[in-house]
């Protein structure tokens, strides 16, 4: 009986592995790089937030893409983090309409309140405060933001501070 040789997508879950599968099934066989996208964000989202460079190489293999082809996505799209982050992710949109409804001002707020800077992460490993995106599209709703891919509209400073206090 033949031992099998351990592959870089070992590093996937099962549940990551059945996610990714239910993309690929989507695309035709020849286009299996299709569901890199999908493949990029499970990982990464099974993974506390980020990407390390073995998951990138797991889903390369799995998916049979040249590994820099991974990275190419994975460093081109904002929703992908390369380096650990905070539990729960803050996007403040500072775009027009946000910035004309007080979005930098609450931005400032919401520094000031957690202690960083955009871009970075609370030492208790509980936010990461996401670079500024640009618009989210809720212009309606300005200022607004997304915390864990929940949007969050018409924001005050004290409804911000029910938002932050209400995550575990
Ligand atoms: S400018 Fe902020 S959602 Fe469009």
């Amino acid at each position: 009986m033949s031992e099998r040789t351990a592959r870089k997508s070992d590093v996937l879950s099962t549940h990551a592995r059945q996610v990714i599968d239910s993309w690929l099934d989507k695309y035709p066989p020849d286009q299996r790089q299709s569901a890199v996208l999908a493949a990029l964000q499970e990982a990464q989202h099974e993974n506390g937030g980020w990407l390390s460079r073995e998951l990138m190489d797991g889903v390369a293999d799995y998916i049979g893409m040249p590994e820099i082809a991974v990275y190419e996505v994975a460093t081109f799209y904002s929703m992908f983090e390369l380096e650990p982050v905070g539990r729960h992710c803050i996007s403040v949109c500072t775009n027009i309409s946000c910035m004309l409804c007080g979005g930098d001002e609450l931005l400032s707020y919401i520094e000031n309140r957690l202690g960083i800077q955009v871009g970075q992460s609370t030492s208790d490993g509980k936010f990461f405060l996401k670079q500024e995106e640009e618009c989210l599209a809720a212009c309606r709703g300005a200022p607004m933001m997304q915390v864990d891919h929940v949007y969050y509209e018409n924001l005050t400073p004290e409804k911000v501070d029910e938002i932050l206090d209400n995550l575990e």
